[in-house]
């Protein structure tokens, strides 16, 4: 579906907290008028887009929206804890935790195709979704955490982006997207007027299949608990550099392939961690950012001494082009 809207030239660009303020009381009254009694449905990832509009309808509708958090076993480390903390125990919302680990696991098993990678996560994430879907009565929105770029690289026919969230034809649900003529910089900004936490306002871009497409050809649970592992090292000691706010994206990569190494005088074949951190604007372009070797140094000692079954540490130094921000 090629979205059409276009954002109403006389929106003020949301820059100050002000702004923020009176954009959430507008939408407040939006999304009463439009749900009156009405009951509300959202996946939530975690990611701030979602996380928004979520707290929007909380403030909005209270608990007639029923969010849910589909863990595919991809997250990051801590990532569906905080989800439940700030939604669950914080904002009390009506949160449905779906552990879908092992289904993801189980599907993707021997799978090493990127592309089929991605299929399968994306097709799966529907189906779970479907699946709680259809155990909740009384549902008649489908709220959706669609910002203005998607539906911008939409009518470019670059993306067909957010639409119906792609389920099954016998949810038939009105849409529900307060957020969908900002763009990036201004639902932080509303996310912040919010109260929710700066480490979901303020979240690098995080790829849909997530660490999936970081644990490199066919997942296997060990080696994407190395992935797990060294990239929450990498982001702890990037928070506490000063990076983790200057850096656009950073994150580990674990490929499948194993080198000689040797501890406690035998030798061992284990894998190697590469650390990918890149600067970019848009993602079209990137270049490495330069890491001060000391603290490459202490990174790749945490790596070598916290993280199971590797015994190498690699810095990426590739732009983008000729690479890809991913590996795969
Ligand atoms: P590449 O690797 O193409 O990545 O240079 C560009 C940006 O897109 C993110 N990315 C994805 N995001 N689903 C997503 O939602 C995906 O399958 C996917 N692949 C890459 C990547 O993290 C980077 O920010």
């Amino acid at each position: 579906m090629i979205r059409t809207e276009v954002r109403p030239e006389s929106m003020h660009r949301i820059d100050s907290a002000e702004l923020a303020r009176a954009f959430i009381e507008e939408q407040i009254k939006e999304l009463q008028a439009q749900v009156g009694n009405g009951k509300v449905l959202l996946a939530l990832s975690g990611g701030v887009d979602s996380s928004v509009v979520a707290a929007l309808l909380i403030k909005a509708i209270g608990d007639r929206l029923t969010c849910v958090h589909v863990n595919h076993g991809l997250l990051r480390k801590g990532e569906p804890e905080q989800v439940i903390r700030v939604f669950k125990d914080q904002l009390k919302a009506n949160l449905i935790y779906v552990d879908a680990t092992d289904r993801f696991l189980d599907a993707l098993a021997g799978v090493s195709d990127p592309e089929k990678k991605r299929k399968i996560i994306g097709k799966l994430f529907i189906d779970v979704f479907a699946e709680e879907a259809r155990k909740l009565t009384d549902i008649s929105f489908l709220a959706q955490g669609t910002i203005y770029p998607d539906i911008l690289e939409s009518k470019a026919g670059i993306k067909a982006h957010h639409n119906d969230g792609g389920l099954p034809d016998d949810l038939k649900f009105e849409l529900c997207e307060p957020v969908k003529f900002l763009f990036k910089d201004e639902v932080r900004m509303v996310g912040k007027e919010l109260g929710l936490p700066d480490s979901m306002v303020y979240r690098q871009p995080f790829p849909g299949p997530g660490l999936g497409v970081r644990c490199i050809g066919a997942i296997t649970r060990d080696r994407l608990e190395a992935v797990r592992e060294s990239d929450a090292i990498l982001r702890e000691e990037f928070e506490k550099n000063g990076l983790a706010s200057k850096v656009w994206q950073f994150f580990t990569v674990v490929p499948d392939l194993r080198s000689t190494g040797i501890r406690n005088g035998k030798r061992t074949e284990e894998w190697p961690v590469i650390i990918r951190a890149i600067n970019s604007v848009d993602a079209i372009t990137a270049s490495p950012e330069p890491i001060p070797y000391d603290l490459l140094f202490h990174i790749r000692d945490r790596i070598l001494d916290e993280v199971k079954g590797v015994s190498r540490v690699l810095y990426d130094l590739s732009p983008k082009p000729v690479a890809t921000i991913e590996w795969e």
